[in-house]
């Protein structure tokens, strides 16, 4: 702000000056010319002291430089400044992380210890149903369920009642505004399921006294907005308790949600190795790359992937993807359908090479912890193995067995062809590690068939008892 000053000047000068000038030569007006110079000078003088304390009152140009004598010089440490950001971030998630492992904890213990058999009426708070007191007359009541969660006595059989639930709602900040009673939280079943069928309502009994951990949750850390459960057998529950908005119609089932999906059919690192001999050519080959392109849509955000075709070398599909596994987002998983386009085949299929490099990277990323921690899969798409790699398997997938049978690799094997020779190994190798065989011989079946895989892959974590992974999904937005 402070230079421009000057410049305002000089160009006022300059525009004062020109008339002046082609008369300064002219002998006859000498005298009448140096009164006028005088004069001209005194007003750019006074101009240029307007203009002057003009600017400086407009820029403040004294303020300025007083404030620098105040101001201090502190250096920044670009890594250091990064450094407490991921910091913070880190905390962030870790307290969800362990607001989420508290849940987890805590309804593992429930459903175990809940007694087998569901007797007797219970009533659970209903989101469907929920009511300000006092707002009961407003309520539609045209076939809803009733009951009631507060204990004042109801033990009409929820599935057969039909009136509003009150309950104190009120707006809170936390939760954008909407009404809410952070004292509880509201069970929401999806119209397809009957809350009245025993093991529904086992589940929705036992998960009652989450509430005691998503208030726990909630006062440990503000930040933390909706707290959900999802029970296998649909119903949700919500904290806080909430109205349930259901128009025009409530098609809601956390079953269908990416959140509920993405946890329940554990993350995998999967490995596609696929034949380029020159046997895979035609219809082979044309069956084969519709089989990479149906796993891989069964992939998501959760998920590492990679592709290595295989002859007498085993390479990337995709060059840039030497050696890692990507995650199986959007743009990798083009990038990895558009290289399959062009595969190219020749020469003799060398199967060790091939297992062997799969296993490596495999083995790599579990044990650095790199891909998706949980499942790894090798899916062998071939048109025929001349032997069964026992002691490849033997080495890298059978070694680290421990009692209960721990193999970290499944194998999963893909035949192709009508007229196929050794179905035998190819069969062995996915049964041996905990795989499962497919014979495709038309493009027809491939996606009925490769959908196979997916049952086996995703056995709920929970049978292995061990490992529960924190799974992060994409931004939930809070709708539908
Ligand atoms: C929750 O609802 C109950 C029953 O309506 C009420 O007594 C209580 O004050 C409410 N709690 C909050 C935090 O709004
Ligand atoms: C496969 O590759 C390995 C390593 O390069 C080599 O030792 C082996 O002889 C090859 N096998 C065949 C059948 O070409």
């Amino acid at each position: 702000m402070v230079p421009r000053l000057p410049t305002v000047i000089i160009l006022v000068l300059a525009l004062l000056t020109p008339p002046v000038l082609p008369n300064k030569y002219n002998a006859e007006a000498a005298d009448q010319e140096s009164i006028r110079n005088l004069v001209v000078k005194t007003w750019a003088d006074k101009l240029g002291g307007e203009l002057w304390n003009f600017g400086e009152h407009v820029t403040r140009r004294q303020e300025v430089q007083e404030s620098y004598k105040t101001a201090t010089v502190e250096p920044r440490k670009g890594a250091e400044l990064l450094e407490d950001i991921a910091k913070d971030i880190e905390n962030m998630m870790l307290n969800k992380i362990s607001a989420v492992k508290r849940i987890m904890d805590a309804a593992q213990n429930m459903a175990m210890s809940a007694p087998e058999e569901f007797t007797g009426d219970y009533t659970y708070v209903n989101a469907k149903q929920l009511v300000n007191p006092g707002s009961a007359e407003a309520f539609p009541t045209n076939g809803y369920a009733y009951s009631n969660g507060n204990g004042n006595g109801e033990t009409i059989t929820p599935a057969m009642s039909d009136k509003p639930q009150e309950m104190v709602l009120t707006a809170n900040k936390h939760f954008f505004n909407i009404p809410v009673n952070t004292s509880y939280s509201a069970v929401h079943v999806p119209t397809n399921v009957y809350d009245g069928a025993p093991e529904v309502m086992r589940a929705i009994k036992w998960s009652q006294d989450l509430d005691r951990i998503f208030i726990h949750n909630y006062r440990a850390d503000p930040f933390l907005s909706w707290q959900y459960f999802g029970s296998s057998s649909g119903f949700m529950r919500q904290f806080p308790a909430m109205q349930w908005k259901q128009e025009p119609v409530d098609l809601y089932d956390c079953r269908t949600r990416s959140w509920y999906i993405e946890a329940a059919a554990s993350p995998k690192d999967v490995l596609i190795l696929v034949d380029n001999s020159g046997s895979m050519t035609g219809m082979r080959r044309e069956i084969a790359r519709h089989v990479v392109n149906n796993i891989l849509d069964t992939l998501g955000n959760n998920d590492f992937v990679n592709i290595l075709t295989f002859a007498d070398d085993v390479a990337e599909v995709v060059p840039c993807f030497k050696e890692t596994l990507v995650q199986a987002n959007l743009a990798n998983i083009r990038e990895l359908k558009v290289a399959m386009e062009d595969m190219e085949t020749n020469s003799i299929a060398n199967f060790s090479l091939a297992l062997t490099r799969a296993f490596d990277i495999l083995q790599l990323y579990r044990g650095a912890r790199l891909g998706a921690c949980c499942n790894q899969a090798i899916m062998l798409i071939t048109d025929g193995v001349p032997y069964n790699f026992k002691e490849i398997f033997e080495e890298y997938n059978w070694r680290s067995l421990q009692p209960e049978g721990f193999m970290p690799v499944r194998v999963f094997t893909y035949l192709i062809g009508r007229e196929v020779a050794d179905v035998r190994e190819v069969k062995w190798m996915a049964c041996a590690n905990k795989g499962y065989y497919v014979h495709l011989s038309t493009l027809a079946e491939v996606r009925e068939q490769v959908l196979h895989y997916v049952p086996v892959m995703a056995r709920p974590l929970v049978l292995g008892r061990v490992d529960h992974p924190i799974i992060w999904t994409p931004v939930y937005a809070d709708v539908t």
